[in-house]
């Protein structure tokens, strides 16, 4: 489905801004690393190596990771972005766990507490996702992606503790204002302040 996608040119070409809550928290990562889980054709992969980040990319689209990997060589940035083309589940991560995991536009339960399981102890975890409406309304999307906000809460409340929520109204292909969440946590196991120094 999202190869389909990818092949249409106004999908993927786009050249999408980064994500709100990455330019609020996450600023300057030399020495940081950063997964971001279904990059896409990598607004945010882009928007954090610029800022120093080593980023890890993972898409299951052969055509957004081939863009991304032109554009990261457009702006010589290549070496700072490692590019999986695979299934987040089967990616081959080694053992590296990460600063920070982010999943953007993209949303799978299942992944939430697989994501604990790579992040460091000083680590963050972003997610925003497209939210089903008041009334259970998915607005032409398959439900199991776009969950009630108090789900995905509740998925992410079993490992993390959230920081910050902000509800808001996003554009999606099928609607023009479909209900959104973004969410900033931090592993649980850790105590004290905001996990990482950004
Ligand atoms: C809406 S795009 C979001 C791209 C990017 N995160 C952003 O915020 O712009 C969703 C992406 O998820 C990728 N994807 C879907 N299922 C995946 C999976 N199981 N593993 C890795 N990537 C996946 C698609 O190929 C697509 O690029």
């Amino acid at each position: 489905m999202w190869e389909r996608r990818y092949t249409r040119k106004q999908n993927g070409y786009r050249t999408k801004s980064h994500s709100r809550l990455l330019e609020k928290l996450c600023g300057y990562g030399k020495g940081k690393t950063a997964l971001d889980i279904a990059c896409g054709t990598g607004r945010n992969s882009i928007y954090l190596c610029k800022r120093g980040w080593r980023v890890v990319g993972v898409d299951i689209s052969h055509r957004a990771i081939s863009r991304l990997e032109q554009r990261l060589r457009q702006l010589r940035c290549q070496n700072r972005v490692k590019l999986i083309t695979d299934d987040i589940r089967d990616a081959n991560l080694g053992n590296q766990s990460f600063d920070l995991v982010l999943m953007s536009n993209f949303y799978d339960e299942e992944l939430i507490e697989y994501s604990y399981t790579l992040m460091k102890k000083r680590a963050l975890f972003i997610l925003e996702t497209f939210t089903a409406g008041s009334d259970g309304e998915s607005f032409g999307m398959n439900t199991r992606f776009v969950p009630p906000a108090a789900q995905v809460k509740a998925a992410i409340e079993k490992k993390f503790e959230i920081i910050e929520s902000i509800h808001y109204l996003g554009k999606s292909r099928y609607a023009p204002s479909v209900p959104k969440l973004a969410v900033v946590a931090r592993p649980k196991r850790m105590p004290g302040r905001y996990a990482v120094k950004l």
